[in-house]
């Protein structure tokens, strides 16, 4: 392609909004454009990185098995219903009207899709296992869109989800789509960590996170230093902490008066105390987001006072949750020590003042109005002594021990690992290291989770009826494009891994117009037309400066560099990109030469 009659505006400048390198890169070398929040426009260079990426992923899905077919984003919001997910994804998902005034959602991912085609489609053994795939645009509607193409509201996915009789094939399922990611992600150039995402001891279920480690990444994942341990920060267990020893005999609890101060922060500088030495309470509920049965939890709570909305299976149940002054709430951890039952920070302070008896910032576990369950992490279980909300507007209350002034055992008592792991954490006796990451990929064992919600059943050997176990597997092709930038650049630009670069070749003519060099680069161009090779020929009528400028923004891992000067003595240049060194090369031989480079960077990353 000349450079001459392509699309690349590049720029100087980079919009305000975008905060991560890639992002500015990919605004900078003229691969994308914004067009409203969390959408993108892919422009020539940028379209055809992503074109090799879904290449490359493409490959490696069918290598594995796995049949590709195209599912319409645009579904039916039953579909959704049936599975209960219109209601989990929530705003995240955008739904459509049609003129029938029927709603669609536009698909977030297609499990309910495809496991209805194979509800219609599969009846017997013999038709298993079977992986079907798409890759296609996914809509969300993010709360906060983000670092361009890392977190947008429209972007494409790989989505594959098998279908299998029983577990040990299911099991071989999820290990070839794990295998497949491997190679497709190492064969895209990236360097990536695999973490745990979900335990895998329960149902079919158990999970895995591809994630590549760099500055502007949204996850958080913690390892061990030697390998034998990495999870996602949702998941990561910690060791429970001892117990302290009291240094002293605690007295007995007292209020202390603290006005108008809530926040923990506030709490410790006004009392002169630390937040490991506070107790922070959080009132949690099942009911999220559905207006309805807040106001079903208010009316029993003013007019029957307490317990028959209190408690786990109740229609609406709430929850005090505890946890260090110093550590975060884990949800995860904390659906999953619920027994699963869904739970989200309770939002009306109505409801709070009813419950602890104080405006919100004053809960604590002594002297809660409404007896609800405590879910008491271990680090605060662990605590000598600690101060808490005193459940009265305006007052704290000091030397809370636990076990002493709340219960650590008893009926609507839950004493589990909620929270975050934290700097100082050990797991299994080690310590707990952070790295920030992006996660390009997830594969999911579902179990019959969808397949016995969606009627995706199967006659056995013996005749007998049974759910498909299915698995789920995504890649986000964009965030891989935003990841080899992330981790490929330098002050000049991106350092593109051949497989995914938009070009392979770059070749500058130095001087236009002079018909010796342009003639020499015109050849050389032509020649590695001929061989296949992907190049890019900057035959601009411009100076080699801002020539060169652009050829480090861009990025293009193999240049050919044609001047007057090298010329003069029968030579041309022939560069990496990653490397600061050129070499003189033959014009005769700077066809050959160049390719063997390609095939050498090719090479490198073949899996
Ligand atoms: N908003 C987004 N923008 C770009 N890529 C995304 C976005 N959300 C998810 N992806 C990509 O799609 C893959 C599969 O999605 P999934 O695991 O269902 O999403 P999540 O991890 O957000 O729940 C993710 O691993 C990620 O690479
Ligand atoms: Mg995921």
């Amino acid at each position: 392609m000349r450079y001459s009659q392509t699309f690349i505006p590049t720029v100087k400048e980079v919009p305000a909004d975008a905060e991560c390198l890639s992002h500015k890169l990919m605004v900078r070398a003229g691969l994308i454009r914004r067009v409203a929040s969390g959408t993108y426009t892919y422009l020539p260079l940028g379209w055809r990185s992503l074109l090799k990426i879904i290449a490359i992923v493409r490959e490696e899905m069918n290598r594995a098995g796995a049949l590709e077919i195209m599912v319409p984003s645009m579904q039916p919001k039953e579909l959704w219903d049936k599975t209960g997910r219109s209601a989990d994804y929530g705003p995240t998902m955008f739904c459509v009207q049609d003129r029938h005034g029927r709603m669609n959602v536009l698909g977030p991912t297609a499990e309910e899709v495809f496991t209805t085609l194979v509800a219609g489609e599969v009846k017997s053994y013999k038709q298993l296992p079977i992986n079907l795939y798409q890759i296609s645009p996914k809509f969300r509607d993010e709360f906060r869109p983000r670092f361009g193409p890392v977190r947008s509201r429209e972007f494409i996915m790989k989505d594959a989800y098998s279908f299998d009789e029983t577990m040990e094939g299911l099991h071989k399922s999820y290990t070839a789509m794990y295998d497949a990611y491997c190679r497709a992600f190492k064969r895209c150039g990236l360097e990536y960590v695999i973490v745990e995402a979900e335990s895998g001891e329960m149902g079919g279920s158990g999970s895995h996170q591809f994630t590549v480690p760099c500055e502007s990444g949204e996850d958080t994942i913690v390892f061990t230093e030697d390998g034998s341990y990495a999870a996602n920060l949702e998941r990561a267990a910690v060791d429970p902490l001892a117990r302290q020893a009291a240094e002293r005999k605690i007295p007995a609890p007292e209020e202390v008066h603290t006005p108008n101060i809530g926040s923990i922060d506030a709490v410790c500088e006004f009392l002169k105390t630390q937040p490991k030495d506070m107790i922070k309470t959080l009132i949690y509920t099942t009911y999220t987001g559905k207006d309805e049965e807040k106001e079903i939890g208010e009316y029993m709570a003013l007019h029957h006072g307490q317990v028959p909305l209190v408690g786990k299976g109740h229609h609406v149940a709430y929850y005090a949750v505890l946890v260090r002054g110093d550590h975060e709430v884990n949800e995860e951890k904390l659906v999953e020590a619920l027994g699963g039952e869904h739970v989200g920070l309770c939002d009306r302070e109505r409801m709070i003042e009813l419950m602890t008896g104080a405006k919100v910032g004053f809960a604590g576990p002594v002297n809660l109005k409404i007896a609800i369950t405590l879910v008491i992490d271990h680090s605060v279980a662990a605590m000598a002594a600690g101060i808490a909300g005193a459940n009265k507007t305006d007052y704290h209350i000091k030397n809370v021990v636990p076990g002493r002034d709340f219960p650590l055992e008893g009926d609507n008592i839950v004493v589990a690992d909620i929270r975050h792991a934290a700097e100082g954490d050990t797991y299994k006796g080690k310590k707990l290291l952070f790295k920030k990451g992006i996660e390009v990929g997830q594969v999911f064992k579902l179990g019959t989770k969808y397949s016995v919600k969606l009627g995706a059943k199967f006659l056995d050997e013996q005749g007998a009826e049974r759910p498909c176990l299915m698995g789920c597997y995504g890649i986000g092709i964009n965030r891989i494009l935003a990841s080899a930038i992330e981790l490929g650049n330098d002050q000049n630009g991106i350092i593109w891994p051949i497989s995914i670069a938009p070009y392979e070749v770059l070749v500058t003519c130095v001087n236009q117009d002079d018909k010796a060099v342009a003639g020499a680069a015109e050849n050389i161009y032509r020649q590695l037309l001929d061989a296949g090779v992907e190049v890019l020929y900057d035959d601009r009528d411009l100076r080699g400066g801002p020539k060169f400028k652009d050829a480090d923004l861009l990025g293009i891992p193999v240049r050919v560099t044609v001047g007057q000067k090298s010329l003069a003595d029968g030579s041309v240049e022939l560069k990496l990109r990653r490397e600061s060194q050129s070499r003189k090369i033959t014009v005769d031989q700077a066809a050959s030469k160049t390719i063997e480079l390609v095939n050498f960077l090719k090479e490198e990353l073949s899996a």
